[in-house]
């Protein structure tokens, strides 16, 4: 349709029309035959037959055949023919089941991640899907909070990047092509920061924080042409995000120039009354029009309070045609108009879901993001060829539950586990399987509020059986020449609502792990995990360490890859594992303090613990590979750069091991004395370099004046002249670097 067209037909809708666009509801709101009647939870918010009739999008249904006859059996009772938008959570994949985002974030590699949203986008396509809540772009520093494993983790440009590369490869050059979707970025804003890692928690932050550090992978993502942004639940300095006109309106259409639909997160509307900021839903209701939401996602406040709201100041009538006119451009730029079910047709999507290429795919983006942590010569593995016994020990080694709690559309049961990969590979007759222990041991009582997904995990097992389960696999682990234990988190402690004051492994798996030390010390850890977790112990106990995070369906066939050397391990970590959890929220680009610890000296009044070192046990960008690389001092073409010109920085990496593999090098800047202090470093440019024994390469990046803006005091996003230090090396704690001076002449100053 033309805007004219549009235009015309936002004149010749009703209120109520307008207000059903304007309203999102659970898919179970319809009944099966979508006859618009109103089923389950339509009662707690007082969904009336005509609302449900006229809400112009919906949540949670997926497959063809079923998204296809609702859409005609809605289509047949509006006046308008509008056709209703399909929008659900695909968080990391649709069937097929890539690594979850942070995952995705160690590998640094954002045309994989495009790769694998592009193949989320197909199946989602094709299942009838017209949008995706993804990605979640929020920043995260704080690992006790549930959602870092949505994020790609704590760095401003790594994010930045990941973002781009996801909304690409959703949406495509055109949303309405074949087999795209539309993107949404979310959670705006500041959703990361929860006070104490506590989910749905007050966020207090200053402007300066967040415009420096939250929202450049937001404006990142708008840049690349994001259709959607969501709001997120918490308040930020007091105002809930969702109402906050400052910053929705203020900051997010107009400064940063946002012009897709806004939508609210899941009920969070409504729960600004709770909040204690908005006094009804009226009031509600007149905040969130003020702020420029577009959509209600499932609360009362637009269905229930708008036609009121209108009734009593008329001048809100405006407000919301504006909020309809970006819902329709919306369904327009997906071509809903001339073709209502877009992708969706059964017979594709039985052909696409989960076909070889999405799996090889998958394998391939789940081994690029695993880390390897420690490794003390135990691994590679030979594949059985030298008669070794391996005894593969722990609770993941037969778990199909490789996907996270973001991936309803998912099925474990297509999943590959580490038993089922390990046994196309190494011999039957030099190795043994054993679970050891359950996932869980007291911790599961957190599982009562999980409902069906936490079914299996509660399963009870005797005193016996645990004892003779520890029994057999110390036995086990006795008698092999090396032990790979594929311990863990359940996959339902990270996500949402699953902050964790205490983020280490199951104790009941750390049990395990000591009595099996005993008797053996080759021990390899393999890390399935949605959060970085205290892992002091296992590091300092294990021989070897691979972050395998929580892989998705090809998960075992991944880590198996790694295990055997067939895949190099290249990942990076995304986010900083802190020494314990008092140290956290702990992260690389912090600001310097003016009383730095200095190596080597004990100062008394320093910024530091008595009990801890200040440094993660694991610091952002770091990861092993099974070769090693030598990079070379920082040079630089010149000393000193003007605005308008620009630098060259140049490393040679040299592969000085007996395997090839991939360097990922890191380029950092610091800004040595500006008008707002800055980050010790801050991640400027990565690139991944693969090298055979024995190549060198000669790699360069290009530092201009853009590239060393920051936002000053009064919110303005520009340099300032000095002296910078620009590192380059393989991880946040390189200390290879070199100095240049940026100048300015007065006019450029100003
Ligand atoms: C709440 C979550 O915060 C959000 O990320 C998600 O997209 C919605 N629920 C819808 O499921």
């Amino acid at each position: 349709m033309t805007q004219k067209e549009l235009e015309q037909l936002l004149g010749d809708m009703t209120l109520p029309e307008k207000i059903g666009q304007m309203t999102q509801l659970m898919g179970n709101f319809y009944e099966d035959d979508s006859s618009s009647v109103l089923t389950g939870p339509a009662g707690d918010l007082n969904i009336s037959k005509e609302q449900l009739t006229y809400a112009g999008s919906v949540l949670s249904g997926y497959g063809a055949g079923e998204l296809i006859r609702m859409q005609d059996a809605y289509l047949k009772s509006q006046p308008h023919r509008i056709p209703m938008l399909f929008m659900r959570d695909i968080i990391h994949g649709m069937k097929t089941i890539f690594p979850i985002p942070l995952a995705q974030g160690a590998s640094f590699d954002p045309e994989l991640t495009e790769k694998c949203a592009e193949a989320t986008a197909k199946e989602a396509a094709v299942s009838g899907l017209h949008v995706t809540f993804a990605p979640m772009t929020d920043l995260v520093r704080d690992a006790r909070w549930g959602r870092v494993m949505e994020s790609t983790g704590e760095d401003p440009y790594l994010n930045s990047r990941m973002t781009e590369a996801a909304v690409r490869g959703f949406q495509g050059k055109d949303v309405k092509e074949p087999y795209r979707i539309a993107a949404c970025l979310k959670h705006f804003a500041g959703y990361g920061a929860a006070t104490a890692g506590r989910d749905y928690n007050a966020v207090e932050m200053g402007e300066h924080t967040l415009r420096e550090y939250y929202l450049p992978s937001f404006q990142a993502g708008i840049d690349t042409g994001a259709k959607l942004v969501m709001t997120a639940f918490h308040t930020i300095d007091g105002v809930p995000c969702s109402v906050n006109r400052h910053l929705m309106k203020e900051i997010l259409r107009d400064e940063m120039g946002f012009e897709g639909v806004l939508i609210s997160d899941f009920g969070a509307l409504g729960e600004t009354v709770t909040h204690g900021y908005c006094a009804d839903g009226t009031d509600a209701a007149r905040k969130s029009l003020e702020a420029g939401v577009d959509i209600d996602m499932m609360s009362s406040v637009y269905p229930g309070s708008l036609r009121y709201l209108v009734k009593e100041e008329p001048e809100y009538m405006e407000m919301i045609d504006a909020c309809v006119m970006r819902i329709l451009q919306l369904k327009n730029a997906l071509g809903l108009f001339e073709n209502p079910y877009k992708d969706a047709d059964p017979e594709e999507e039985k052909k696409i879901i989960l076909c070889p290429s999405h799996r090889e795919l998958a394998r391939k983006a789940s081994s690029a993001s695993f880390v390897l942590l420690k490794n003390d010569g135990l691994l590679p593995l030979s594949e059985g060829k030298d008669g070794k016994k391996i005894a593969f020990i722990g609770p993941y080694v037969y778990s199909r539950q490789l996907n996270s709690s973001w991936a309803f559309t998912g099925d474990s049961r297509d999943c590959v586990s580490l038993k089922e990969a390990a046994e196309e590979i190494f011999p039957g007759e030099q190795t043994v399987y054993l679970q050891g222990c359950p996932m869980l041991g007291a911790e599961a009582a957190f599982l009562s509020g999980f409902g069906e997904e936490a079914k299996g995990a509660l399963l009870t097992v005797t005193e016996e059986e645990k004892r003779n389960m520890l029994q057999n696999a110390v036995l086990a682990a006795k008698q092999a020449d090396i032990v790979v234990l594929a311990l863990g988190e359940h996959f339902l402690q990270s996500g949402e609502a699953t902050s964790r004051a205490m983020i280490e492994i199951p104790e009941i798996q750390m049990e395990m792990f000591r009595e099996i030390r005993r008797v053996n010390n080759r021990i390899v850890v393999i890390l399935f995990n949605g959060r970085p977790l205290d892992l002091r112990e296992i590091s300092r106990e294990a021989g070897a360490i691979l972050e395998v995070w929580l892989p998705g369906t090809e998960g075992g066939h991944a880590v198996v890859d790694v295990l055997t050397g067939r895949v190099n391990p290249s990942g990076r970590l995304p986010m900083s594992f802190p020494y314990c959890v008092g140290q956290v929220p702990v992260f690389y680009n912090e600001l310097r303090t003016g009383r730095p610890k200095i190596p080597g000296q004990s100062e008394r009044f320093q910024s530091k613990y008595l009990d801890i070192p200040n440094e993660p046990l694991y610091p952002f960008g770091f990861g092993l590979s099974y070769t090693e690389f030598q990079i070379s001092p920082v040079e630089l073409s010149s000393q000193s750069m003007t605005p308008g010109g620009s630098i060259e920085a140049r490393v040679t990496v040299k592969n000085i091991g007996h395997t090839e593999g991939t360097e990922t090098l890191q380029m950092y800047l610091g800004d040595l004395s500006a008008s707002v202090a800055r980050p010790v470093k801050e991640l400027k440019g990565f690139r991944k370099v693969t090298l055979s024994p024995g190549e060198s390469r000669e790699e360069e990046f290009q530092i201009s004046e853009e590239t060393l803006r920051f936002v000053r005091a009064d919110g303005r996003f520009v340099s300032e002249p000095g002296t910078f230090r620009i590192w380059i090396g393989n991880s946040s704690q390189t200390e290879n670097c070199a100095e240049f001076e940026l100048r300015m002449n007065c006019r450029e100053l100003c």
